[in-house]
């Protein structure tokens, strides 16, 4: 393979997106892939800085800054980590991304979805997820996940999420050709099976 793979996982807090990355993390290696497993916000160095800030700034932060904050960190997260990696030649599995976004800043704070997109294709430079899976719980499942010790966004209630899931129903409805849409209320073993399938008919593995 010359060029390597972008995944991009994504659903509302507590949906088992972090585990079904390990999974399949696990699963390439098996395979002898080179796997970078990262994340929005924050992979490292500044990204970590401006994750603080989003995820634990205390006082008022508007849907604007919101948003820039988390663009910022896509643009150095793609240019200085992601970019890199597929280049040479590594399967790159990243923990949310432009989905995000759209769900998050788009659906749940209502900043208008055009503008999301033409930022969102800015901070990227245009690259695109090869394929992303959307793990779909409701939203007071997510909540009960999710706990008492909540940061910045999680605190942002039930009917936020609401709107947040609903933007990611309505992308898979879009995409359905990048994004793949999981009932993640399953056991990890089933959702993992259908995660690894969904690789198998998309891609064709070579060693
Ligand atoms: P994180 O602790 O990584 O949450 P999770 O483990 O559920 O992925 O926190 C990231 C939070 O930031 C999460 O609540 C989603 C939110 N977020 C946005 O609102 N917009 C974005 O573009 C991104 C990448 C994340």
């Amino acid at each position: 393979m010359t060029k390597g793979l972008f995944i991009t996982f994504e659903g509302v807090d507590g949906c088992g997106k972090t585990t079904q990355i390990e999974l399949l993390k696990n699963y390439f290696e098996k395979l002898g892939k080179s796997v970078l497993l990262t994340r929005e916000p924050g992979a490292k160095g500044l990204g970590t800085k401006l994750r603080e800030i989003l995820l634990n700034y205390d006082g008022e932060v508007s849907p604007n800054c919101e948003s820039f904050l988390f663009l910022a960190d896509r643009a150095q997260h793609i240019d200085t980590i992601v970019k890199p990696a597929v280049e040479r030649g590594e399967i790159v599995l990243c923990d949310r991304h432009t989905d995000s976004t759209v769900a998050y800043q788009g659906y749940g704070r209502g900043i208008d979805l055009e503008q999301i997109n033409l930022l969102n294709n800015i901070a990227t430079s245009g690259m695109k997820p090869d394929l992303t899976f959307i793990f779909d719980i409701d939203v007071e499942t997510s909540m009960s996940r999710v706990g008492k010790n909540k940061d910045r966004m999680e605190s942002a209630g039930i009917e936020f999420f609401k709107k947040v899931r609903e933007g990611y129903l309505a992308i898979a409805n879009q995409e359905p050709d990048r994004v793949k849409l999981f009932d993640g209320i399953r056991t990890i073993e089933d959702i993992h099976s259908d995660v690894v399938k969904a690789v198998e008919s998309k891609f064709i593995l070579v060693k």
